[in-house]
């Protein structure tokens, strides 16, 4: 098979994965599985790696993260970005009304709902995106193109027709699942909490890696335009389909409405149905419909006079600090946590909140004994939003950071550049504690009945010490009996889901072991990478870096993790027990021949693309690298060899074959990928 002109071929491979972004991310209605969109989008990348003469600003693989930036510079608004006026009732929302009937006749509404994210502006030009800006004060915002290209829902691209200029406005957001789990990744990371979804979405925004902010996952919603020339809508009814029909991702639910009754009506219905999204909605955008009109309503300098937000009240209610708890997570961060005197919030008991980290704690001022204002952010998880200092009782304490572990008195300390706080120990019980639960979660090992009571249980009983000696559990049946509630079946159903468990494989096992920055994508790449755990082990951070979906400081992490005596000691005792170490990915592969082999590619090979060559190679076992160093033991010589050649020439060590030569003295098998 005659190989594609690679520029042809990136050049399908851009459109194709844009369509699919659109199709998943803004439509709902995917055609292709993740992996093979995946395949898709690693393609391409290797192929810009390889020419970068056809590198591109519009490209999709800038969507997975552009190079970090030193500052961003500013960006003017050829439309100011105004901020809305709120109120919070029907008679003001009447009022507002009257004001608009006051000044114009023969008008409508639309009802949107108001995401409560963060606003962003985007300049297409000839159909291109130009550029991407925060609001900043208004007039002047943050130029951050590279963060939000990486919004998969944000086209790169707009279809055949649209305007010369077109400058589209939004919120950006994270989903309430999203939120949940980056504030999880932190905690497991060791870093302190995001108090909510809005906060994350702009602290991520402000990152000056793209690829940390491609990871967050952001989503987006399109509701307005800026500075545009060539045809737009005329109302605003008509510009959400015309948004839509530009591929912009746009709101589902609203209403276009006769008058505030309608309107009315509409916020009454959504109040009961908001609750229901995966993301926060925090109110109700009233805007007036016709464009016309909004010109002779104008603005104030504020904000404009055809448009309201009209805010849900959240959710609130009074209670007590009766006592805070500095509570021990598995790598040791201590979070304090407030116990608070019962009380009925939103469908739900509410007895304790997280205060988050210790500055949040300075910055509110919160004692135990004060009486404080709760409220459930983004309906999940209850805050303390206000205290009432002017209530404070004599006898209130001031919450101060525990000097020593609250759970085994070791000393803490504060990470460099960090407001997280410590636990040093690493054998500290709370850690400890955490570590199991984490192993025998349904997202790691998934061990059915091997939840936080147990474990707490056992581990109080000194039944278990560690991670590894849960799989002793089965020669102490007798005792796992004793515990509360543990009959004879349940314990025999324990065992039996613990010795499954083994059978896990290699990705579950490295999710369990809890290795900072590595979640469950991540452990799938390393299990791709490597056959098993013992070659995870060995790999140094180089070796690791040079996996594209390894960055610095994951690579960082994972051989600290794995240079940890502790950490190889309870592998070994993981292995002894029977758990399999093993990558399924990379299972029914015979010996390496290339093992400890380092290659370098270049130049073109009939029938064989350089990058599923690399993968073959290093399915192998070898090190397929981009350069030649003194290391490289060979170079695998095509057509056209380029520079590497001479450089090769010039190396001692490095030894020149042809694929036909190379092949003779490995036998591996190219189709094997
Ligand atoms: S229209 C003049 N529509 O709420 C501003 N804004 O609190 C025109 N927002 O700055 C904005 N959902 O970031 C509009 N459907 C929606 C919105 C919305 C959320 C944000 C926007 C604005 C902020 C004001």
């Amino acid at each position: 098979m005659a190989e594609k002109d690679p520029r042809e071929r990136i050049e399908e491979l851009r459109e194709k994965i844009e369509y699919h972004d659109f199709k998943y991310y803004v439509q709902n209605a995917p055609e292709i599985s993740d992996r093979e969109y995946d395949k898709l989008m690693n393609e391409l990348i290797q192929l810009e790696k390889e020419y970068p003469e056809y590198d591109s600003e519009d490209s999709p693989s800038r969507r997975v993260g552009g190079k970090p930036v030193e500052s961003f510079s500013d960006v003017e608004h050829r439309v100011p970005m105004l901020s809305i006026n709120n109120t919070y009732n029907e008679s003001e929302l009447r009022a507002f009304d009257k004001r608009v009937s006051d000044a114009v006749s023969s008008y409508s509404y639309v009802a949107e709902p108001k995401i409560d994210g963060v606003a962003l502006t985007v300049m297409y030009r000839e159909g291109s995106l130009e550029y991407a800006a925060t609001r900043g004060d208004g007039r002047t915002g943050d130029d951050i193109t590279a963060n939000a290209k990486t919004v998969r829902a944000l086209p790169l691209n707009l279809p055949e027709g649209c305007p010369r200029v077109l400058e589209v406005r939004g919120e950006v957001y994270l989903a309430a699942e999203r939120f949940r789990k980056i504030n999880e990744k932190r905690e497991e990371d060791g870093l302190s909490q995001f108090a909510n979804p809005r906060n994350a979405a702009a602290g991520t925004l402000k990152l000056q890696d793209p690829s940390q902010v491609a990871a967050r996952h952001l989503s987006l919603c399109i509701y307005s335009l800026g500075y545009t020339e060539g045809d737009v809508p005329s109302t605003q009814k008509e510009l959400i389909g015309f948004l839509s029909d530009m591929h912009f991702p746009v709101q589902k639910r609203w209403r276009h409405c006769a008058d505030i009754g309608e309107v009315l009506e509409f916020i009454r219905e959504f109040d009961t149905e908001r609750h229901e999204l995966p993301y926060d909605v925090d109110g109700v955008v009233v805007k007036l419909n016709e464009f016309e009109l909004r010109d002779e309503l104008g603005s104030s300098s504020k904000a404009p006079r055809w448009l309201i937000a009209y805010k849900y009240e959240p959710e609130q209610v009074p209670t007590k600090v009766e006592s805070v708890e500095h509570s021990v997570g598995r790598t040791g961060v201590i979070t304090p946590v407030a116990n608070l005197t019962p009380v009925q919030l939103a469908g739900t008991t509410v007895k304790r909140a997280s205060l988050h980290n210790y500055e949040e704690v300075e910055r509110k001022d919160v004692h135990v004994g004060d009486t404080v204002t709760i409220e459930k952010a983004g309906e999940i998880i209850p805050q303390v939003v206000k205290v009432h200092k002017d209530e404070r009782p004599d006898d209130s304490r001031p919450i101060e950071p525990p000097s020593e572990c609250p759970a085994c008195s070791s000393p803490v300390t504060h990470i460099e550049g960090e407001v997280a706080l410590r636990c040093t120990n690493p054998e500290c019980p709370a850690q400890l504690e955490g570590r199991v639960i984490h192993f025998c979660s349904r997202s790691a090992m998934d061990i059915d009945g091997f939840g936080e009571a147990i474990a707490k249980q056992m581990l109080k009983e000194d039944m278990i010490d560690s991670v590894p000696s849960i799989y002793e559990l089965r020669d102490k049946r007798e005792e796992l009996l004793k515990l509360e509630r543990m009959g004879e079946k349940s314990a025999d159903n324990l065992l039996a889901s613990i010795e499954n468990s083994k059978e896990r494989g290699l990705h579950r096992v490295l999710v369990g072991l809890g290795i900072p920055h590595v979640g469950a994508r991540l452990a799938q790449v390393l299990t791709e990478n490597f056959r098993d755990i013992a070659s995870i082990m060995e790999a140094t951070r180089e070796r690791l870096e040079e996996i594209s979906e390894i960055g610095p400081i994951v690579a960082d992490s994972v051989a600290k993790f794995f240079s940890d005596e502790r950490n190889r000691s309870e592998i070994e005792r993981l292995d002894a027990a029977g758990v399999k170490l093993r990558s399924k990915e990379r299972e029914g592969e015979g010996e390496r021949p290339l093992a400890g082999l380092t290659i370098v590619i270049t130049g073109s090979f009939e029938g064989h693309k350089r990058p599923e060559l690399t993968r073959v190679l290093e399915l192998h076992g070898a090190k397929v690298t981009s350069s030649v160093s003194k290391n490289t033991d060979i170079l695998l010589a095509g057509e056209s060899p380029g520079s590497k050649l001479d450089k090769a020439r010039k190396n001692g060590n490095t030894r020149i074959l042809s694929l036909e030569e190379f092949l003779n003295e490995y036998p591996v098998h190219l189709e094997d990928r």
